[in-house]
């Protein structure tokens, strides 16, 4: 491949509705269930890949290792090692053996339970594949996504999405899903720190340790088919409950793990018991929350302002922001 060859693509971060939490297989990321999400605008990722023929570096000698950089700084350790052997799995497709520098910059504070690494391995499937040469369809693209973050391979597609949970590495992909609902999901920060242990982790251990868990994966089958005969049906109510059921769920489990895995903060029960206290005044809104302390709400597009102004009015101390529907991953410039 002479010169260098470089792309950037753009990723929105997704919510999911029911959600992924397990592994069946850990090397090829095939979870244990399938799940629905919703993806954001704002949330975003902007990520350049630049394979390096030999010689080619900005120092003028050859570059031996792939580099990272988020935000402007330089990254090492797992960071850079998870990209790098990600990167391996798109070199090897494409049958090139360059280094590349990697180039990415967010609008989701990292490693908070918002999704950073979905719209981060979204972007960066898209720009790797393309600047080796490789020319994906979505499906392709959501099933090398999914290696770097199973999350991520819904982040391919805009709007509502469902993962297939499959059962190899051919069969595990997301698809786009008819949607008659006007949704938007309401982020109510509690904590932008990083969380105390990476979904990653905290999956492995409730699967292997919490005895609640396989009453988790048993729920979310029904849980899903409610949740698509609802989408079908345009029943935001019926949607919401089984999201709010499914989260809680998930994290039931976690928190029954041995030792338990316990992301929640007191704002974020207060911003919990804020919505089911809205909902008996009329508001239609139901949280979701992943692995952190900050809550989504979803409710409808209509409703999407008075019920952040609600949220802002009973939790002052938390930044509440509405999302839209985002669009999939997109190749820029
Ligand atoms: C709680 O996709 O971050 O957000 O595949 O190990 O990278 P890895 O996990 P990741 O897990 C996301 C878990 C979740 C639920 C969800 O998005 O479905």
């Amino acid at each position: 491949m002479p010169g260098s060859y470089s792309a950037t693509a753009r990723a929105h971060a997704n919510i999911a509705l029911i959600k992924y939490w397990g592994k069946a297989d850990e090397s090829l990321v095939i979870p244990t269930t399938s799940s629905l999400s919703l993806t954001l605008d704002g949330l975003t990722t902007q990520t350049t890949v630049e394979f390096l023929a030999d010689g080619d570096s900005a120092t003028g000698s050859a570059v031996l290792q792939d580099t990272l950089s988020i935000d402007g700084r330089l990254q090492g350790g797992t960071s850079l090692q998870r990209v790098s052997r990600f990167l391996d799995l798109v070199r090897d497709r494409a049958g090139i053996a360059l280094p590349a520098r990697v180039a990415s910059r967010n609008t989701v504070p990292f490693g908070a339970g918002l999704a950073s690494s979905a719209s981060a391995f979204a972007a960066l499937a898209a720009a790797a594949s393309r600047a080796a040469g490789l020319e994906l369809p979505d499906r392709e693209l959501s099933r090398l996504a999914r290696r770097g973050s199973g999350s991520a391979c819904r982040s391919i597609y805009g709007g509502l999405v469902k993962w297939n949970a499959g059962h190899d590495d051919g069969s595990s992909y997301a698809e786009p899903v008819e949607n008659p609902l006007d949704l938007a999901i309401i982020v109510v920060l509690i904590s932008a720190r990083e969380k105390p242990m990476s979904s990653r982790e905290a999956m492995r251990l409730t699967m292997c340790t919490s005895p609640l868990y396989p009453a988790w994966v048993q729920a979310s089958d029904d849980d899903m088919r409610g949740a698509l005969a609802a989408v079908s049906q345009g029943d935001l109510r019926a949607l919401g409950e089984v999201a709010e059921a499914n989260a809680l769920g998930m994290h039931a489990a976690m928190m029954a793990a041995r030792p338990g895995v316990i992301y929640w903060l007191p704002q974020t029960v207060a911003a919990l018991a804020a919505v089911r206290d809205m909902r008996t005044h009329g508001f239609d809104a139901w949280s979701t929350m992943d692995a952190g302390a900050n809550v989504k709400v979803l409710t409808s597009a209509p409703d999407a302002e008075r019920v952040a102004d609600e949220l802002r009015n009973r939790l002052p101390d938390c930044t509440v922001e509405v999302h839209r529907p985002g669009s999939g991953v997109q190749m820029v410039g």
